[in-house]
């Protein structure tokens, strides 16, 4: 019975405590309301610190043409106007305000030569707009926002998994799950829930996510009864480690190109002029001296092609690899050595600007990035899909539930730009702690069900039942199979029946995942713990995978070699994932409303 386990009683529960769920706690505890946190791995280790070349907000500290419209505009190219617009420009006028907020509260950023927050150039913004520490821009957002949410009164459950949100009628009233250490469960009851988990990216085999980043919190809202979005929309970042095999996947900043790093194949060519998308032709320099200089932030340059759009750089390395142009070990090869020839000082100030990569790439690679160049491939990043939410209060469509950041879908389209995600998870990670905290106010708390409690329990704890009537089959192939399920054929370049394949091998990895066995007991289990995130890694895949056989057309994220270009009629919908009575997962398209004319004006004023 519900009694037997430990309650904690909150107003408003916050999943997740990466930027967007410690933002959203800290604005609703401002607000006088009593908040939970829980977070799956400890305080302060999230995908977050992953995004690291900086935070996106239109300060025009380095070139003052910068505005909230042109970042606006930015935004909605780099998404390729499938994007929320009430999200994309909330996110360009509020950014400036958060990102000096942060400040406030004792973020140490790199400053410019008259004091100013120094903002870098990175792909797909028009000016140099990315506010940052060196390379460690999610560490500083995620210590800054941990240093001032401590003395708040927030209570934090440190390695927590929810495994399920409890509801009462339509609305959210809680969640049920465990300690990760002891397997002890625990109620958390809650007038309102906001999901702030993050990322998908283990469901492909290659990926920078760590491995919180299973898509829980867009998983439990679908389960919950909340609407997905654009599931399709899958950000592979051009750049990840590919050597050695221990290490494939972990980020190599876009910073590195911000910075002046160039990509070249086997045969040396910087194969990225080969490609030059019309709609960057006018902004996108063919002469390397030009690009250099843009990376210095020289207001009269035009951008290298090196900092086109991800899903465009990524399309192409993958391109290089597939026409046997690629690096030993099959990536290309990224130098910022090269740089030497402009700088004499060029060894001090890489290891100034990205002591990051230098390190990992001698400690990692026994590479010295400031004399040799990187081999790098592409790496799944980020999920521009998740659940759908309104714009202005990030509420779901089920009562009492709210998500932000990353697992909440809309204001990036079909393509994230870099730096975006920081400012996202501030901007909206706020509003949702405020009107969390507002329902909260206006709700009383919802009863909580012992029988939807007993269901999650035995759930949760079959796979140990199964192993002691003979099940033998672990968590940890079905996993793997997943895994390589979703790289092979729902990864950058998709095609119908290679999908058709893996939408039919999910469901039969679902029957498997239905029998998985664990051996041993509750306490200190990976292998639990590996089990129990298969129904979300599931889930999410199914929903990609639906979301990505629908649309037949190339987009961001999204590209099909049987359909390469853009439908201009796919442009005018969104699709919207749901949850039917049987149990089964059912799309929808859903039109995208109408600009308006003040915003629509204002792209076309960007397009000059
Ligand atoms: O490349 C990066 O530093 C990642 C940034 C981001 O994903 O926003």
């Amino acid at each position: 019975m519900a009694t037997n386990y430990e309650t904690h009683e909150y107003d408003v529960l916050v999943i997740g405590a990466g930027g967007a769920g410690l933002r959203a706690a800290i604005e609703a505890s401002a607000s006088g309301v009593k908040v939970g946190l829980i977070c799956k791995s400890l305080l302060g280790k999230a995908h977050t610190v992953m995004a690291e070349g900086g935070m996106a907000a239109a300060m025009g500290n380095v070139d003052d043409r910068d505005s909230w419209k042109v970042h606006f505009a930015d935004t909605m190219r780099g998404g390729q106007y499938v994007n929320n617009w009430r999200m994309a420009e909330l996110h360009a006028k509020e950014a400036p305000t958060r990102v000096h907020e942060l400040e406030a509260w004792g973020a140490v950023f790199d400053r410019t030569k008259e004091g100013k927050i120094s903002q870098r150039n990175f792909g797909g913004h028009r000016y140099p707009r990315l506010a940052h520490v060196g390379d460690r821009t999610g560490l500083e957002l995620i210590r800054t926002l941990q240093d001032h949410g401590i003395h708040q009164g927030i209570s934090v459950h440190m390695e927590y998994t929810i495994v399920s949100l409890l509801k009462d009628g339509a609305r959210v009233v809680g969640a049920f799950g465990y300690d990760r250490e002891r397997g002890r469960f625990r109620i958390f009851k809650a007038k309102a829930v906001v999901v702030c988990t993050g990322g998908l990216g283990r469901a492909y085999r290659v990926t920078s996510n760590s491995w919180e980043g299973t898509g829980d919190g867009v998983s439990l809202a679908y389960h919950a009864g909340a609407e997905l979005l654009d599931m399709e929309f899958i950000q592979f970042h051009p750049t990840g480690m590919i050597w050695p095999p221990s290490v494939q996947g972990i980020l190599v900043t876009e910073s590195v190109r911000g910075e002046g790093g160039v990509l070249r194949n086997k045969e040396g060519k910087r194969f990225m002029y080969d490609d030059i998308p019309d709609n960057y032709k006018s902004q996108t320099s063919m002469d390397p001296e030009e690009g250099w200089r843009y990376t210095q932030n020289d207001k009269n340059a035009k951008r290298p092609p090196e900092l086109l759009t991800r899903d465009h750089v990524a399309r192409c390395i993958n391109r290089e690899v597939k026409a046997g142009r690629g690096s030993p070990h099959g990536g290309v090869f990224l130098d910022i050595s090269w740089i030497k020839e402009k700088m004499s000082n060029a060894p001090e100030h890489i290891k100034r600007k990205l002591p990051s990569m230098y390190h990992q790439f001698m400690q990692l690679a026994n590479l010295d990035i400031t004399k040799e160049p990187m081999e790098v491939g592409p790496t799944t990043h980020y999920a521009m899909g998740g659940v759908r939410v309104n714009g202005d209060t990030q509420a779901t469509n089920v009562p009492g539930l709210f998500a932000a950041g990353e697992c909440a879908a809309g204001l990036h389209g079909a393509n994230r730009l870099g730096g975006n995600s920081l400012s996202d998870l501030i901007v909206f990670g706020k509003r949702a702690g405020e009107h969390a905290a507002k329902f909260a106010k206006e709700n009383g708390a919802g009863a909580v069900n012992d029988a939807q409690i007993e269901a999650a329990y035995k759930e949760a704890v079959e796979p140990f039942e199964r192993a002691a009537g003979g099940a033998s089959e672990g968590p940890y192939q079905v996993q793997y199979d997943l895994q390589n399920m979703m790289q092979d054929n729902v990864g950058i370049v998709r095609l119908q029946n290679e999908m058709e394949f893996a939408l039919a091998g999910i469901s039969k990895l679902r029957a498997r995942a239905a029998k998985v066995a664990v051996q041993g007991h509750l306490e200190y289990n990976p292998g639990w713990h590996t089990a129990i995130d298969l129904k979300h890694l599931l889930t999410i895949s199914e929903a990609i995978t639906l979301g990505a056989l629908d649309r037949k057309e190339s987009r961001g994220g999204h590209f099909r070699e049987d359909f390469p270009d853009k439908d201009p009629e796919a442009q005018k919908y969104n699709n919207v994932i749901s949850k039917q009575a049987d149990g089964s997962m059912k799309l929808r398209r859903e039109p995208i409303p109408a600009m308006p004319e003040e915003l629509k004006q204002v792209i076309e004023e960007m397009k000059n």
